[in-house]
């Protein structure tokens, strides 16, 4: 069977004070529909469910995604939600990215959850669409990093051995074609790595 198609975006939902929550996500589009798949516990479904809206961003800043998945073994956001450029959606109640890297957003609209113990499926319709920047192409470095960041999210359930050669593999395209913010983003995954190592040697 061949798989679904995937694209890496960033879901904004506000809670229930109003405060932005940034994630990203794994996002497949059926028709005027975005299907978003969240592990629970997650407080993107959480805010979903409880207000019925989300956004997604279509950005090329990593720094979104690498911070979100370093926050665990940082001990915080590098890149915090109150530091990001949000700017107020038009058809549903929320907030998207804004700033030279936000391409694009979708403002949704909760239409069907289907529950599960692990991981629901929401399906949602896209109320308005805009775009904000072309397409810039793709970017290796970029790549690079969300690569990296799904490493990151799964630090406990690979060996040393595995993340490093991914790293050193990754580490081509950073060098060669990396923004600066790919390279800061890169830098707090690579201290992610190094602080999960010291925390697992402290615990032995
Ligand atoms: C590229 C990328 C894709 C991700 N896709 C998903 C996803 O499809 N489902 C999910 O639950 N978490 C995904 N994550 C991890 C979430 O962003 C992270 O766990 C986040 O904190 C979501 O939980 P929250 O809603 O509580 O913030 C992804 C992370 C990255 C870096």
């Amino acid at each position: 069977m061949a798989n679904e198609v995937i694209f890496e975006a960033v879901i904004t939902t506000l809670d229930a004070d109003g405060a932005v929550h940034v994630a990203p996500f794994g996002v497949r589009y059926d028709g005027r529909q975005v299907v978003l798949k969240p592990f629970k516990p997650s407080a993107t479904l959480e805010h979903i469910r409880a207000r019925g809206h989300a956004v997604l961003n279509l950005t090329t800043d990593t720094r979104v995604f690498a911070s979100a998945v370093c926050a665990r073994w940082l001990g915080e956001k590098r890149w915090p939600d109150e530091a990001l450029e949000l700017v107020a959606t038009r058809f549903v109640p929320g907030l998207r990215l804004g700033g030279p890297l936000a391409l694009a957003h979708s403002e949704l609209r909760l239409a069907a959850d289907d529950d599960d113990a692990e991981r629901p499926t929401l399906r949602l319709d896209r109320v308005h669409d805009a775009t904000h920047a072309p397409f810039p192409g793709f970017n290796r470095a970029q790549a690079a990093v969300l690569e990296a960041a799904v490493l990151v999210s799964r630090l406990q359930m690979l060996s040393a051995d595995k993340i490093d050669a991914e790293l050193r593999y990754l580490q081509i395209a950073i060098d060669k074609t990396a923004s600066a913010a790919d390279h800061e983003a890169w830098g707090w995954l690579n201290e992610a790595v190094a602080r999960q190592r010291a925390q697992r040697e402290a615990a032995r």
